[in-house]
């Protein structure tokens, strides 16, 4: 059984209790961040927690929470779990009070948990073998910049692709690709390797920002602009991004094959690249 962080104690995962009036159950009043963790270290931490206070800030959240504090219980979760290689899961909530639609009281302890769960990143399947994905309208709100619970959209989206034998959607929005469920989504044309900008309309991902550098590094051009789904279908090569798929390729859009249906070698490189630069500065 797990050990878990729930407002400053650790606590058997089956004791770990919060109140129905947190306003992350109610009204998914809450922000959360995945650092993922292999060889028991912490990948991207500190950028991880520059996303956490500005989702915090733009929700107007009104405590700024010790990145110190969070790094200890994260270690400590780690260690107590004896976590090799997955994720810790941390999330704040506004707090708990009355069932209100107006934030009245905005001078209320937030909630803070976490938690670890064990995944296979470094050998993981999708990444050897490259997965699916099929495209679905984006029907999320316009501030998708804001890393918030308020994931039922994408989570059914997964589902739908998953009962359809994809193993992710990619969303469209005015007829471009905004990002997967839960992660950026990348092509590869003519060896320029395009990603979407990131404003409201997406998620700034930290390993998107990572694997940028690892391009450049590489000396790749990369170009951060929309992109269709025909652009996408006529790609070379296709990938995601994301703190738990690190760089993945895809290998069919719809019923478009990606290149010759394997991963690429661009997707492969950079997915090396950013694994050499992401344990070499994990903490
Ligand atoms: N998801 N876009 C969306 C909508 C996401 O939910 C995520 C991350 C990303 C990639 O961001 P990052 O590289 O910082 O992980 C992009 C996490 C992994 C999750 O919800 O489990």
């Amino acid at each position: 059984m797990r050990v878990v962080y729930v407002n400053g104690k650790y606590l058997k995962e089956d004791e770990a209790k919060i109140s129905i009036f947190d306003r992350s159950i109610l009204f998914s009043d809450s922000v959360y961040e995945v650092t993922s963790v292999v060889n028991k270290k912490l990948i991207d931490f500190d950028n991880h927690m520059k996303r956490l206070d500005r989702s915090m800030k733009e929700l107007h959240f009104s405590k700024k929470i010790n990145h110190t504090t969070i790094l200890d219980f994260h270690r400590k979760l780690v260690e107590e779990n004896n976590l090799q290689e997955g994720i810790v899961y941390l999330q704040i909530s506004r707090g708990v009070v009355d069932r209100d639609f107006t934030i009245t009281n905005n001078n209320i302890e937030p909630t803070i948990f976490a938690f670890t769960q064990e995944k296979k990143i470094l050998e993981s399947e999708n990444a050897k073998k490259g997965i699916k994905v099929m495209t679905t309208d984006d029907l999320r709100w316009k501030r998708c910049d804001i890393k918030t619970t308020q994931l039922l959209y994408p989570s059914l989206a997964k589902t739908d692709s998953f009962k359809k034998g994809f193993d992710d959607a990619w969303m469209i929005r005015n007829g471009f690709v905004m990002e997967g469920t839960s992660n950026n989504a990348w092509i590869i044309k003519n060896k320029i390797i395009l990603t979407r900008q990131s404003d409201n309309l997406i998620l700034g991902g930290i390993t998107r920002e990572a694997v940028t550098n690892c391009a450049k590094a590489l000396k790749y051009e990369v170009s951060t602009k929309p992109f269709t789904l025909v652009d996408a279908q006529s790609a070379d090569e296709a990938f995601i991004t994301s703190a738990t798929a690190f760089v993945t390729p895809v290998i069919k859009i719809n019923s478009s094959t990606v290149g010759d249906g394997k991963p690429g070698v661009f997707t492969k490189a950079l997915r090396e690249e950013y694994i050499k630069q992401a344990l070499n500065n994990a903490i």
